[in-house]
């Protein structure tokens, strides 16, 4: 079986107001009636996996036990960070408290794949590979120049859909990304991995020497109350913090991708979200107590209040009772611009 680690550290500003450092998107119900979390768990479910390893930051212990329990997964290890210290030292932690032959399958908790069919069949072309002790990611085909996804050069085929990553380029400038489009020749790292625990962990200690001691160290001092495994907080602190992409992924020998189409995406912002719903006649995708009367190609969220439009297009609005959010569409990464101001 494979064993799913879901990473649910994230705290998703880009979706302010709804997503907020007590709540961040992955723990919110944004495309479905099911929180991100939820879907995520629910697509790694099912005879070909077993228990999943959820890693997320200690304050959110309950809500995710409950989240978890609401979709029937009670059966599962909670590994709580005390400090964040980005996605490879929290894999290392799932990958050191699974089994040593486990095959793991490393997700973000925040992302939408629509075709969960083709993300199966895709895993299921990355498993021989796998157990030759390779690193495997997931590929998706690139429609604009992204400076915020990690790019792979897609290099000679090695198995049946299996290629060797030629070159691997995390969040590459403007330019770069933009001839990597033009070149065809690439895809989007989808930041989901295949790989035996035994395999990551073996490239860390060549990669990432202290990464790999300072989870040692956390779980050998840490404690474990049922399935909650509190990593020692010192411990831990002590490692390096960087993404799984730079410390491994980058460097390691033996990096495959697998291609795959399944309707993903990061949801990373309000104009993602609006893209992605089922919008009315009108193109508005409304949520909650929202009245729009000419009203077009709008995306409304209401949390505990009404939110009435008249006369007004390509606006996204969201409200959940203590902030308002309006801006034009196409603009929503510069909710990060709001963040920062209203730290002020
Ligand atoms: N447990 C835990 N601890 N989870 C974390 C931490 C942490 O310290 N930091 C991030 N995460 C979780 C996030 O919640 C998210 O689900 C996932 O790990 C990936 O982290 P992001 O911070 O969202 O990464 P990114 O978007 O900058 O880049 C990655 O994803 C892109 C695709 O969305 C990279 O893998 C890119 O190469 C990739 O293209
Ligand atoms: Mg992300």
């Amino acid at each position: 079986t494979i064993t799913p680690v879901i990473l649910s550290g994230g705290s998703g500003t880009r979706l302010w107001p709804m997503s907020t450092p007590e709540k961040p998107k992955q723990l919110l119900a944004l495309t479905a009636d099911e929180t991100m979390l939820q879907l995520t768990a629910q697509r790694a479910a099912g005879e070909t996996f077993g228990p999943p390893i959820v890693v997320a930051n200690a304050r959110h212990a309950d809500e995710i036990e409950a989240q978890l329990a609401g979709v029937g997964l009670i059966e599962h290890k909670l590994i709580l960070e005390p400090v964040a210290r980005n996605t490879a030292p929290a894999i290392a932690l799932a990958a050191l408290a699974a089994d040593e032959d486990a095959v793991l399958l490393v997700m973000p908790s925040d992302h939408v794949i629509a075709d969960t069919p083709a993300f199966h069949a895709a895993i299921d072309a990355a498993l021989p590979m796998v157990e030759q002790g390779w690193l495997v990611t997931f590929g998706i085909e690139p429609h604009a120049p992204e400076t915020g996804y990690g790019w792979i050069h897609v290099g000679e085929a090695i198995g049946p859909r299996v290629h060797r990553v030629a070159r691997f380029v995390e969040k590459p400038p403007r330019d770069r990304a933009e001839a990597m489009l033009a070149a065809g020749d690439h895809v989007w790292n989808g930041g989901i991995f295949l790989f035996r625990a035994d395999a990551f962990l073996g490239a860390l200690s060549v990669h990432a020497p202290d990464m790999l001691h300072a989870a040692q160290q956390a779980l050998l001092k840490g404690e474990t109350q049922g399935m909650r495994l509190h990593p020692d907080q010192d411990a831990f602190a002590a490692s390096p913090s960087e993404s799984v992409d730079y410390a491994v992924m980058e460097k390691a020998e033996r990096v495959a991708v697998v291609p795959v189409s399944m309707g993903w995406s990061d949801l990373g912002s309000w104009d993602a979200l609006h893209e992605l719903s089922a919008c009315d006649a009108n193109g508005n995708a409304c949520k909650g107590d929202v009245v729009a009367v000419e009203t077009e190609n709008c995306l409304v969220q209401a949390d505990g209040v009404r939110v009435a439009l008249v006369g007004v297009t390509d606006l996204i609005v969201v409200a959940n009772g203590k902030d308002v959010l309006v801006m034009p569409r196409g603009r929503s990464q510069e909710v990060k611009k709001l963040i920062e101001a209203m730290k002020d």
